[in-house]
């Protein structure tokens, strides 16, 4: 099962997931970060820019890879992942900008990105920590309802639910692209440690649906059930429908302080 750690809000959240991610990458120089996009995780990454900046943590070898990316955005588009992960992970973090992959959304090589992006996380040795927020539709990474638990990097189509979520970082939601690259459920489930996060009533269903319903291609986050090591944090409000939350809490109040998430 997944340890879910319920916090008070957003801040709090970003703080626990940065400090996890600050002893890794005090461990390894060279970690390799598994990135999302979205809203969720930006108190992750403010957190994590103080906490480099004010300990000192040496990030120039540290290496990433996005979940996912637009497809069909022109090159250079503010909402196009790469730029998404240049403007709020690799300048504020301080990061070495040709260690950091965003899977490639250009239709022109589109049948060959999904396998070399693959290869590429293959050869880095695998992801360390990957950080994911869920959509309402209970997607990780893009892999909407229906996505197989073992796929790989792959172009999927959006859901409108999802478009409709996303239409507020375009000027319309005829702007937002209806195709993605996404690696797959099975590409997340390699990666060494899980860290999903969640806040507000909106991802309630979600987050019950991931943590404590039954595993299924129909809700792509309860995959994270069938990893070894997967961290959920979230505020009150996402945690709303938990029927175990109590339990949750009691687990952690009494958590070891050398356990870590
Ligand atoms: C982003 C991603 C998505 C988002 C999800 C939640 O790279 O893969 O799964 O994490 O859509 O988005 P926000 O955080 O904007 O609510």
């Amino acid at each position: 099962m997944a340890e879910v750690v319920i916090v008070r809000d957003e801040e709090e959240a970003g703080e626990l997931a940065a400090s996890a991610i600050a002893d890794l990458l005090r461990a390894r120089a060279d970690a390799v970060l598994g990135l999302a996009t979205g809203s969720t995780p930006l108190s992750t990454y403010r957190a994590l820019a103080r906490r480099i900046d004010a300990e000192g943590i040496a990030v120039a070898g540290v290496r990433g890879f996005a979940l996912d990316e637009y497809v069909g955005l022109p090159a250079g588009h503010p909402e196009g992942y790469r730029q998404v992960i240049t403007r709020e992970v690799v300048e504020p973090l301080g990061l070495t900008p040709e260690l950091i992959r965003v899977p490639n959304g250009d239709p022109a090589t589109i049948r060959t990105a999904a396998e070399a992006y693959e290869a590429a996380i293959d050869a880095a040795g695998g992801v360390d920590l990957q950080v994911l927020g869920i959509g309402r539709t209970g997607h990780i990474g893009f892999n909407e309802p229906g996505s197989s638990l073992a796929s790989r990097t792959r172009v999927k189509t959006l859901t409108e639910q999802t478009r409709i979520d996303n239409a507020r970082f375009f000027d319309s939601i005829e702007d937002v692209p209806m195709h993605c690259i996404t690696q797959g459920i099975g590409t997340i489930l390699r990666a060494r440690h899980l860290v999903l996060l969640a806040f507000g009533e909106a991802k309630a269903e979600a987050i019950a649906a991931a943590v404590e319903g039954p595993v299924s291609a129909s809700q792509p986050g309860s995959a994270i059930q069938l990893h070894p090591h997967a961290t959920v944090i979230v505020d009150e409000a996402a945690a709303s429908r938990l029927e175990h939350a109590g339990y949750y809490r009691h687990a952690w109040a009494n958590k070891p302080d050398w356990q870590g998430i």
